[in-house]
């Protein structure tokens, strides 16, 4: 059997995967095992889980693939430098011994991570080539059209390429540095929030605002091409050289510094964040368009960071050309290692792909999972008071009870998920109908700004009641943004928000599910089946049952600045240290009040563990 070992590290979003036969057995991020959000180091940690999955050393490994090759990468550095030296020298003083001590002695330092027990061969891959591949093999299509955009790889910041059976081939490219993902990362950064983070909450944020700044963004930030390539002008930003995203002659244009993290969000913050996504969503549907026109396919894949602009995906597939899409849930760097051990699998070792009933990753369950006996032994080490639930059906009627009557219940069954959204793996869940829930989980229990939304999981089979989600399509990774249908808006309400200023908004009841619908009436869809997550699907169809209603508010487990929670250590800190009510981890149910409560320093020592995001 053969065995490769995929990796991404050294940026951001550490992650490791693992095939056999190509088969995907196991896949995870460094940080949810580090706790360190965004963990760039070396996955130790991840590919130890890998191993282990498989029942593997690294003795046992034929192949090992990293998602990109440093030394062109390293070429882009000095390049870059010599075009703009002597700017940006401190930043490339600082850069340059870390780059001759290791980064461009990966083999040697990966034989040192891997014990020394690894013997076969390194095979490096370019950093969009891996995205295009995590995007097509594990896809449910024969043959698509592939789009790749993220912030820069070596060269390449984004790719149209075509896909078919076990074959990829990039066709057209758009270079470093005229980048659409460091454009919005511009923005994330002007407009105060952490870049490589915060983009998700500048996307959160557009909703509230008008594009009054698109056309100026347009006029002298970006220049875009019918075909979605773009030509950006340098003297506006200063990832070149500088240790900022902008530079002085953007903060003249738009008449202001940055905002301060942490400062009060101003309708203004909301025009420059509503701004950049059209720009955004111009360009990606550009793009779209013109991998249609190459590839003249039905079917469109997607991967790299800017995928994960579920607003983007969803007007793609609602006016683009494309009958199916498929985003990969890991679609950022992580992703790059399923990516690279697949470019090693299929093109090095020149495998077929295996027939497999839609995509192959299986949910994106492919992180670690622990025995009730497991848990149990942690619940009772930690003090614990939990109630064994031997039935499923009792335990989804408990739970569904709870739910009902307003409980915010932490949902930890099965594997974890690969990718940044949780899928019903490490979720806390709400009652939708109620308008308090978002509130209440932003509040109490996330410790973050309240204008961001949730994310519905609803059941596969009663997603076209709720949402205009075009084709009858899928929306497993919750990677689509669809209207909420006008039969569930509430009458009015658009008026009554019409005279409200940004985050007020909020205030106003949109629909029969406020707690997951946007101030645009949007939501970020999650379509459950049984096949993907059985539980999950049971659970949420005996909510129906009870309450008319399909779907849960789903969003991820963890507090704000926390990676999603991994063990049920991490959860059982994460429900002890908030406001949730309940906490489910496999068969054993704990309640709040009968828990013995954290003391106020331990709480804030908790919340004072995670960077803030
Ligand atoms: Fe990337």
């Amino acid at each position: 059997m053969s065995a490769i070992l995929g990796l991404s590290a050294f940026y951001h979003d550490s992650a490791a995967v693992l095939l056999q036969d190509g088969r995907i057995v196991a896949a995870a991020q460094e940080e949810r095992f580090t706790r360190r959000k965004h963990d760039h180091h070396f996955p130790q940690h991840a590919v130890a889980y890998c191993l282990q999955e498989a029942g593997l050393t690294a003795t046992d490994l034929d192949h090992v693939a990293f998602y990109d090759r440093p030394r062109a990468k390293f070429s882009r550095l000095i390049e870059t430098f010599t075009a703009i030296a002597p700017r940006g020298f401190g930043t490339y003083a600082k850069a340059l011994p870390l780059w001759m001590k290791s980064k461009l002695h990966l083999p040697r330092e990966f034989d040192r991570a891997l014990g020394g027990q690894y013997r076969g061969r390194y095979i490096f891959t370019d950093h969009h080539e891996a995205h295009a591949a995590s995007a097509f093999f594990p896809s449910p299509f024969d043959e698509a059209a592939i789009l790749t955009l993220d912030g820069a790889g070596e060269w390449s910041t984004a790719t149209i390429g075509h896909g078919r059976g076990s074959r990829i081939a990039l066709s057209r490219e758009i270079r470093f540095p005229h980048s659409l993902g460091l454009l919005y990362s511009a923005f994330t950064y002007y407009t105060g929030f952490r870049v490589n983070s915060g983009e998700y909450k500048v996307m959160g944020l557009a909703p509230y605002g008008e594009p009054r700044f698109a056309a100026m963004i347009r006029e002298h930030l970006i220049h875009i091409q019918d075909d979605g390539s773009f030509w950006m002008d340098q003297e506006y930003f200063n990832y070149c050289g500088g240790v900022t995203m902008t530079s002085d002659k953007f903060h003249r244009l738009f008449g202001a510094p940055p905002r301060d993290p942490e400062s009060l969000l101003t309708q203004r913050d909301m025009d420059l964040a509503a701004s950049v996504q059209a720009v955004c969503e111009e360009v990606m549907l550009k793009c779209a368009r013109h991998a249609h026109a190459l590839t003249k396919s039905r079917n469109l894949v997607m991967a790299g960071g800017v995928a994960l602009n579920c607003v983007g995906n969803g007007r793609i597939l609602r006016e683009g050309p494309f009958e199916n899409i498929w985003i990969q849930p890991a679609a950022g760097d992580a992703g790059g290692a399923l990516g690279a051990a697949q470019i090693a699998w299929h093109h090095v070792l020149r495998q077929p792909r295996a027939a497999e009933a839609g995509d192959s990753l299986r949910g994106s369950y492919l992180g670690p999972s622990f025995s009730n006996e497991d848990i149990r032994h942690t619940l009772t080490a930690r003090k614990a008071v939990y109630h064994r639930q031997d039935s499923e059906s009792c335990l989804l009627d408990r739970v569904v009870e709870l739910l009902l009557a307003g409980n915010v219940v932490g949902w930890f069954q099965g594997r974890m998920e690969f990718g940044p959204r949780a899928l019903g793996g490490r979720s806390i869940l709400g009652d939708p109908r109620s308008p308090k829930t978002q509130q209440v989980i932003n509040v109490k229990i996330k410790f973050r700004e309240s204008f961001r939304p949730f994310a519905p999981s609803v059941l596969r089979e009663h997603c076209q009641e709720y949402f205009d989600l075009p084709h009858d399509a899928d929306s497993p990774y919750m990677l689509l943004v669809a209207p909420v249908r006008e039969e569930h808006r509430l009458p009015g309400s658009a008026d009554r928000m019409s005279g409200l200023q940004g985050i007020d908004k909020l205030n106003v009841q949109r629909s029969s599910v406020p707690s997951v619908t946007h101030v645009d009436y949007s939501a970020r869809i999650q379509t459950v089946t049984p096949e993907a997550n059985g539980r999950y699907y049971r659970l949420i169809k005996r909510f129906y049952e009870r309450s008319g209603c399909p779907m849960l508010v789903n969003t991820s487990f963890n507090i704000r600045g926390e990676p999603i929670v991994c063990t049920p250590d991490d959860a059982l800190r994460c429900f002890l240290g908030t406001g949730m009510d309940a906490l489910v981890i496999e068969d054993s149910l704990l309640l709040k009040p009968e828990q013995q409560a954290l003391g106020d320093s331990d709480v804030a020592g908790y919340k004072r563990s995670f960077a803030l995001d």
